[in-house]
């Protein structure tokens, strides 16, 4: 490659241009980014999912069931779970919680909480141990304020003095049978948090936030995926059964075949966007479920007067009703949405001809009426005819050569209709037996993203960097996946209940690399051409560094490189970082990381210009620094 930059002449490019997308799938949000460590933690069910005691095990002989009492802790969570010490075996008796696969323990203070009705004198002791050799690594005494007509809450702090060595570890909570009056106690809402990311309340597990913000987002698409949408009717997102305090929250049952607590819930992604400095992109309910029934259009008009409900909760002054519900729940300040996508991948599904007919154009018009700078985003990557400058959303699943093969796709889109990348990854291996992707069977699926489709991933996004004048944004998908339960693989960042054992995945540094090195503007390359190395080169005017982002896909040698920017003179430095790993076929596992990054620094020659060598199967950048 034999490359000059111009120095003007190409495009200002999106702010947002890579971002996060989110959705519960694979409890990635429930035993996930949500920092909860009780598993059922209040007993929700429904038709799809009952309650069940599901993690909750007997201590000291007590007999556990569930209760729907006449006075539950809430409409929303009218079920409890009843403790009977008849048959107690033990002086201290109690309950235990699994948590989800499993309690992380470390030398931190964990924050908890619950709910008890019943008449008992005494103190509660609540303990972290061990499920193997019966060892606690924290308790704490908390004394009763129960009582047999109300539900009292009970707060307490645990504290390790140092960690466990592994997450085998259960929540315990205990109290003294003698001092039960009436043989049983009723519990409910027993919950447990770790220090969450920025210390929010209810908020965040630190290491997967940290793992997020190491990408250097700038948006986050939630919270949907499918499980906005809802398999069948009634269970879709209903926003407003996500806010307000824990015991108000019913929970749904999600589209990926588990209960959602829903305590991550719609002012908490707005804190996640606070927190990790991101821009909410919010998918909003558009009257199809995934497998059920489409909402015809003369009964579509509750469903966009929800949306609008929900924007006015998130934005409007504390004078509107939603405002000041928003104001009454402790947030007086509005949020901004700036971006509403209109439901999840509408072309799917049978909702086709209902979005093009009505119901995109119906939501559109709503809300623009009320929010004429609003970006609205429509589900799909066509739609015909588009209403007038709406944007769209792109999803790709596929196999490394189809995505090497859409490099150029979006050098030849209608640009008046920005495009989102909402959803993306490689997900099989290539396959020259098969047109098109394996969706039957799973067993072509790759289980963690491969260095070969990360590869290809880069090539793809660097052809949307090259356009990204109107592509707003990219987000891989799914973000988060739980190793002890998934739907769908591969995902970018895997976990357990066990922090240090996180896996970031081959496309997680592929993306930690080109999210680190944004250009404001891309710049003219000329003397090269595409293939086996794809690239794009740009400039930066924030840092004033000029920029060569470069996708090598299975070349047959390494690929030598030369390339001057003009007005960059002899002497300047750059630092080249490249990435590579030792196959195309090795990945990113529990306890394996295959992908080595390397730094060099280098210094232009005569002309300015930078010369160097591109491993046959990499993904690098060089940052020519300015200042
Ligand atoms: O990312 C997994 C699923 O893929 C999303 O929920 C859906 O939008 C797409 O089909």
């Amino acid at each position: 490659l034999d490359l000059t930059v111009a120095s003007s002449g190409g495009n200002a490019t999106s702010p947002l241009q890579y971002g996060l997308m989110f959705e519960d799938i694979n409890f990635s949000g429930d035993g996930g980014i949500y920092a909860e460590l009780i598993r059922n933690r209040a007993f929700q069910g429904n038709t799809v999912h009952p309650s069940s005691l599901l993690a909750y095990g007997s201590v000291g002989g007590t007999t556990l069931s569930l209760k729907n009492l006449s006075q539950p802790i809430s409409s929303a969570l009218p079920t409890s779970m009843n403790v009977a010490t008849g048959n107690a075996t033990s002086d201290e008796v109690g309950f235990s919680n699994t948590g989800y696969w499993g309690i992380g323990v470390e030398k931190q203070d964990y924050t908890g909480s619950f709910w008890v009705k019943g008449a008992y004198d005494g103190s509660f002791t609540t303990s972290l141990k061990s499920d193997f050799t019966n060892e606690t690594f924290a308790t704490a005494q908390v004394v009763s304020a129960s009582s047999p007509d109300e539900w009292v809450q009970h707060n307490f702090t645990l504290t390790p003095a140092s960690a466990a060595p592994s997450s085998n570890n259960s929540f315990y909570l205990t109290f003294d049978k003698s001092g039960v009056s009436g043989d049983s106690l009723d519990f409910t809402l027993i919950s447990l948090f770790p220090p969450t990311y920025k210390n929010r309340p209810n908020g965040l597990r630190k290491d997967i936030a940290e793992a997020l913000k190491e990408l250097n987002p700038k948006f986050l698409r939630f919270p949907g995926g499918n499980n906005l949408e809802g398999d069948d009717p009634p269970y879709l997102w209903y926003w407003n059964e996500t806010i307000g305090p824990l015991k108000d929250r019913p929970g749904r049952p999600g589209t990926w075949g588990y209960q959602n607590t829903d305590g991550l819930g719609l002012i908490e992604y707005l804190h996640w966007c606070e927190d990790l400095e991101l821009e909410p992109i919010l998918a909003v309910w558009d009257g199809f479920y995934l497998s059920g029934p489409v909402t015809p259009q003369d009964e579509l008009g509750v469903w966009i007067q929800f949306a609008l409900d929900e924007l006015e909760f998130l934005m409007g002054s504390t004078s509107t009703t939603y405002g000041a519900l928003r104001a009454s729940l402790g947030y007086p300040e509005p949020f901004q949405i700036n971006y509403v996508e209109i439901g999840n991948e509408d072309n799917l599904g049978g909702g086709n001809a209902s979005y093009s007919a009505y119901r995109l154009p119906m939501f559109t018009s709503a809300i623009k009426a009320v929010y004429p700078d609003m970006t609205i985003i429509g589900s799909t990557p066509t739609v015909d005819p588009i209403p007038e400058h709406i944007s769209l959303d792109y999803h790709e699943y596929s196999r490394p050569d189809n995505f090497v093969e859409e490099f150029n796709l979006f050098d030849h889109y209608n640009r008046s209709h920005p495009i989102l990348i909402g959803e993306y990854a490689v997900i099989e291996p290539n396959n020259a037996t098969m047109a098109s992707v394996d969706w039957t069977s799973g067993a072509t699926r790759l289980a963690f993203p491969s260095w070969t489709g990360s590869v290809a991933e880069a090539v793809f996004l660097l052809g949307a960097e090259r356009n990204s004048d109107f592509i707003i944004g990219a987000s891989y998908a799914p973000t988060l996946q739980n190793l002890n339960s998934y739907q769908w693989t591969p995902d970018m960042i895997s976990f357990t209940a066990d922090p240090t054992k996180d896996v970031l995945s081959t496309s997680w540094h592929m993306l930690q690399l080109l999210g680190n090195h944004i250009m404001t503007e891309t710049l003219p390359v000329s003397g090269g051409k595409f293939g086996p190395a794809y690239y794009v080169a740009g400039y930066n005017n924030q840092t004033g560094s000029h920029i060569l982002k470069t996708a090598v896909y299975k070349a047959t040698a390494d690929v030598p490189v030369s390339v001057s920017f003009k007005g960059v003179t002899a002497g300047t430095t750059a630092t080249l970082t490249v990435l590579t790993a030792p196959s195309g076929d090795s990945y990113n596992a529990v306890g394996a990381q295959v992908v080595q990054s390397t730094n060099t620094s280098i210094k232009a020659s005569a002309g300015g210009v930078f010369k160097f060598e591109l491993p046959k199967l990499s993904v690098s950048v060089l940052e020519v620094h300015g200042r």
